[in-house]
């Protein structure tokens, strides 16, 4: 990132402190912030995002630097930011993340609300994980979307916005490619997703959708803003952390290339007739899910977890 291929920052002059590669812009401390939170101010305003956001807040480098300058953009819009944090009963690593997420949140003096998983669905995070069939991270998504997207239904939001980059997108897609996994390339990642009221789906947004790591972070570094620096511990054993090493050789070549890959695999779904997944919604839940059977994939985790804990108890 600090590899100044322009010195001077393209808008004002001064020194620049950082290059951003796929615009070929070289950057001032106060430039570089206008242009992120330009990037999310236009990313909101695409998709028409306004009233009541729910703001997912883990308390890492993105999704901290998404609170941060949502609330700025707030300011000016009539958006009603709140920050959700999901306690997930990680011993070591999940405390520290809700007092970070709640003092920075009320520093910032955006109302949050927090889950925590063990009291509110009676596992915690390494409970479900100790008997599920499914990789911890695959796990962990699947709780965590629903949870999101229940209570976001419940509290009456229009959206929920979430943290994630470029590297976790154009890193999904390239996996997908090199596993022909079409079902991931066709219906996985996507920058929005509209609101389905009459199936209890909340709209999704993701406003850092093509944004990097590496500017969140200066981001926040700039802006001081606190964040969880270890790792989940589960992350660390997640094979997609081999793909993404790939993509710091194809940037050196070309940095653009997550830009680009992501937005070709975007523009040929649109090109493509595709029909939308039938939604059904839960039989024992109530909120949706793909799964004709009628039982979601949370609801049949839980069931999972619920059997065998409970049996072994
Ligand atoms: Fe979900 Fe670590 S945060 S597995
Ligand atoms: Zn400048
Ligand atoms: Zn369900």
């Amino acid at each position: 990132m600090l590899q100044l291929k322009k010195k001077y920052c393209k808008f004002c002059g001064k020194d620049a402190i950082v290059y951003i590669g796929y615009a070929n812009l070289g950057l001032c401390r106060e430039h570089f912030i206008r242009f992120y939170e330009n990037r999310i101010r236009k990313m909101l305003e695409k998709h028409r995002i306004s009233g009541s956001l729910m703001v997912c807040v883990s308390g890492g480098k993105d999704s901290m630097s998404l609170l941060t300058a949502i609330k700025r953009i707030s300011e000016d819009t009539d958006l009603d930011v709140y920050a959700f944090h999901i306690n997930l009963g990680i011993p070591n690593y999940s405390d520290e993340c809700e007092s970070i997420v709640k003092g920075y949140a009320k520093q910032l003096l955006v109302p949050t609300i927090v889950s925590n998983l063990k009291k509110d669905i009676g596992f915690s995070l390494p409970e479900i994980i100790s008997v599920s069939r499914k990789p911890p991270c695959a796990a962990c998504g699947i709780v965590r979307r629903w949870i999101i997207n229940k209570t976001a239904y419940e509290l009456g939001f229009d959206f929920v916005a979430t943290g994630h980059n470029i590297d976790d997108a154009s890193t999904f897609f390239l996996k997908a490619l090199m596993t022909q996994d079409y079902y991931s390339i066709l219906r996985g990642q996507w920058e929005f997703l509209e609101p389905k009221k009459n199936y209890r789906l909340v709209g999704r947004i993701r406003p850092q959708f093509y944004l990097s790591e590496r500017e969140n972070m200066l981001y926040a570094q700039l802006n001081n803003i606190p964040i969880v620096d270890k790792p989940c511990p589960y992350s660390l054993r997640a094979t997609i952390h081999k793909y993404k090493k790939a993509w710091s050789t194809l940037l050196e070549i070309n940095p653009v290339s997550q830009i680009n890959l992501t937005k070709t695999l975007m523009k040929l779904r649109k090109m493509m007739t595709i029909e939308e997944p039938m939604l059904y919604q839960c039989k024992n839940c109530g909120y949706p899910t793909e799964n004709p059977n009628g039982i979601c994939s949370f609801c049949r985790l839980i069931s999972r977890v619920n059997k065998t804990l409970h049996n072994n108890s």
